[in-house]
């Protein structure tokens, strides 16, 4: 089927036609390690000619990231970004101007809800018999049920403000989760619908991979949108805009607090399906996550056991900031504390937003561990790590050195 449409698609390759829907459906149909030789020459084949090609250059740039996602681990380049495809997303850059964000919410619950909803038509899909996609391990109806009931609570504060929640009116879970990806479906653009469609490359045919990955990917949605709050929160607190720096950190705190139902969903991961699917992923591991690290060190610089560690070695770019030393929530603070300049209320006010970001952290970082000890169990190294022994012993890392909450141990000052 691919041979076809490709054949007939390089007569004359038109970047915005290229055959994705045929090349999707094929690394769908048997999982990204098991691609077909001839595919992988093909698309190689198309990746050199790209610099040759006419079209709009959106058009081409798309081609051109796809093909980077597709051809990952032919090129042996395969890791934790890839496998998520998340330059296909365009989340919110590292680097985005402070000034975006005041708007970085409603671009990310855009893209939450997308993910989301297209993670239950998945299901909802599979539950009805139409789907032929990662057909190993399907899940059965009570297991689906739960999946659409953590999923709504995650999706529906994003729904929310983007008024489409009034549209969300059935009683059971599952008929909700249909009315959902409706309304999700029904306000994509092409090229939304696109992104999410190209976004999708599982490494197997294990069903539950798909929710897997729609989870991961949106859970670095958030991480992009934190890192941004908490670099505008930075920013203010230097320019000693208290109300503004707190808005930024409650903000942040908001949006961890509210993806914690991603974990219950993922929660009904079934462990055989995830133990197959894992075989295939070498190469790629949350410890490469340039977002989440990033959002740890905005918050305070790491100790130099913790910079000197692979949870830094995983990310260069990160790392290398550290080593040119940047500004830091907890050191802005301090600063603007120890100057006199913020007086008691705005003291407390900093603090108490400081403070709360913190424990949704530590509550992140407790329920990450415990969902990875049941489905890895409590000792398997990963080849990054010794594994859930490592997140135990980082879970506890304080976030801030100069935020004091009272009566919470794991987040208390030094
Ligand atoms: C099946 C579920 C999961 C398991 C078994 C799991 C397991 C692990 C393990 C063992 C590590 C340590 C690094 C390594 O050895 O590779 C890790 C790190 C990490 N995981 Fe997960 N994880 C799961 C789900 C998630 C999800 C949904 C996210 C959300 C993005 C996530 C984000 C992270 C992050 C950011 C790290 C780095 C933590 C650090 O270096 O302090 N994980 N995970």
């Amino acid at each position: 089927m691919f041979t076809a449409e490709l054949a007939s698609w390089a007569r004359d390759p038109d970047p915005g036609r290229f055959p994705y829907d045929a090349v999707v459906r094929e690394y769908q149909r048997v999982g990204k390690h098991f691609v077909p030789a001839e595919l992988l020459q093909k698309l190689t084949r198309v990746r050199d000619l790209l610099p040759t090609m006419h079209g709009p250059w959106p058009d081409v740039r798309a081609l051109a990231t796809f093909l980077d996602t597709a051809l990952d681990k032919a090129d042996g380049r395969y890791d934790y970004p890839t496998y998520l495809a998340l330059p296909v997303l365009e989340l919110p850059g590292l680097d985005d101007p402070v000034s975006t964000a005041p708007f970085a919410r409603s671009r990310c619950d855009r893209l939450i809800g997308q993910l989301v909803a297209d993670a239950l038509d998945f299901e909802l899909t599979a539950l009805d018999g139409l789907s032929v996609r990662l057909p190993e391990m399907r899940p059965d109806e009570d297991l689906v049920l739960k999946r659409c009931k953590h999923a709504l609570r995650a999706v529906l504060p994003a729904l929310a403000r983007m008024a489409l929640d009034q549209g969300v009116t059935a009683t059971g879970h599952i008929d909700r989760a249909r009315q959902v990806r409706g309304l999700m479906h029904a306000d994509m653009s092409l090229a939304e619908r696109r992104a999410v469609q190209l976004s999708l490359l599982p490494v197997y045919v294990s069903h539950d991979e798909y929710m897997f990955l729609r989870v991961l990917q949106t859970f670095e949605t958030t991480f992009r949108l934190l890192a941004l709050h908490l670099r505008a929160a930075i920013d203010a607190l230097g320019g000693r805009r208290v109300a503004e720096a707190v808005h930024f950190v409650r903000g942040a705190e908001g949006a961890l607090r509210e993806s914690a139902p991603l974990f219950s969903m993922l929660a009904t991961m079934q462990v055989g399906s995830f133990r197959t699917f894992r075989e295939f992923t070498e190469g790629a591991s949350a410890i490469q996550s340039r977002g989440y690290k990033l959002v740890e060190a905005l918050c305070r610089t790491p100790d130099r056991e913790r910079a000197e560690s692979p949870a830094f070695h995983s990310v260069p770019d990160i790392h290398a900031r550290l080593a040119h030393g940047h500004p830091t929530l907890d050191d802005v603070y301090r600063e603007a504390r120890d100057s006199g300049d913020l007086g008691p209320e705005e003291t407390a006010a900093v603090e108490s937003a400081m403070n709360g970001f913190a424990a949704s952290l530590h509550r992140w970082r407790g329920t990450h561990y415990r969902l990875a000890v049941r489905m890895l169990g409590e000792a398997t190294g990963t080849g990054y790590t010794e594994g859930t022994p490592y997140l135990a012993a980082v879970r506890d890392i304080p976030v801030f050195h100069h935020a004091t909450p009272v009566g919470d141990e794991t987040v208390r000052a030094r």
